[in-house]
């Protein structure tokens, strides 16, 4: 398949700055509501001065939570997030001084792809619905392999992506474009992270369908993907 990357990045950064201006975070009925639960609990194992890197980490779902349970916990830590749309990083900054947490997250515009992570740095490393945007296969590989090399022994990576996207027009069965960066199988996932994170302990690997239908540009749109969780903790 082809794409467009150039398109595809746009869309992304449009529907991403339109849905953090409509949507605050935790509002309910937005996915801003929650905090992942999976990514949460890995906390509890977390000791020392913690360093957490969160890759494309939006306006802070997870990472202001995290930053509030680390607080509470009197621990000294430091959670670096990363994100291409400056949208995302200035309310983030925002959201960072209206929940206390400003000195716990360090807010980086930057794209995935580029940046930079220092060898055996973080206790935990999470990427939720981000490496999909990565430009190419060749790309999500690679930065895969930078998480792994950049997660200290003992320490966890929590990654999400949306696979296998199938989008039609509900009405007449249509196909309808999605314009991800990168769409991939979720086969060509499974083996990607086996090969990334291969002799790691695989705390948790779970494979679910998602379907919605809603209206876009006044039409009824069918929207079908599965969605692949992963938890692993280094040896
Ligand atoms: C579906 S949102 C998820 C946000 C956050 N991880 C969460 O779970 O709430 C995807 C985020 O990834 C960001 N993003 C997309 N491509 C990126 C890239 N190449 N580098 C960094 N961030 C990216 C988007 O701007 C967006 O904020």
């Amino acid at each position: 398949m082809t794409v467009d990357f150039e398109r595809a990045r746009e869309e992304t950064l449009k529907y991403h700055k339109a849905y953090y201006s409509r949507f605050k975070l935790f509002e309910d009925g937005s996915w801003l509501a929650h905090p992942d639960a999976p990514l949460m609990q890995l906390l509890n194992y977390l000791e020392g001065n913690i360093k957490i890197l969160d890759l494309g980490c939006g306006v802070g779902r997870n990472a202001i939570p995290m930053a509030q349970a680390l607080q509470k916990l009197g621990k000294e830590a430091t959670i670096t997030c990363v994100d291409v749309l400056a949208e995302s990083i200035d309310l983030l900054s925002e959201y960072a001084v209206t929940y206390k947490v400003e000195d716990i997250i360090d807010p980086v515009l930057a794209d995935n792809d580029n940046f930079v992570m220092a060898k055996s740095h973080y206790d935990l490393i999470a990427a939720i619905s981000t490496l999909e945007h990565c430009q190419g296969k060749d790309r999500v590989v690679a930065v895969m392999r930078e998480i792994a090399g950049s997660t200290k022994s003992a320490g966890f990576v929590r990654i999400e992506m949306t696979t296998d996207r199938n989008v039609i027009d509900a009405a007449s069965g249509e196909a309808i474009a999605t314009f991800v960066e990168t769409p991939l199988l979720g086969e060509e996932v499974e083996e990607m992270l086996s090969l990334a994170f291969a002799g790691w302990n695989v705390i948790g690997k779970t494979i679910d369908p998602y379907e919605e239908t809603i209206e876009k540009e006044g039409r009824s749109v069918h929207w079908c993907s599965t969605q692949i969780n992963f938890t692993a903790q280094k040896p």
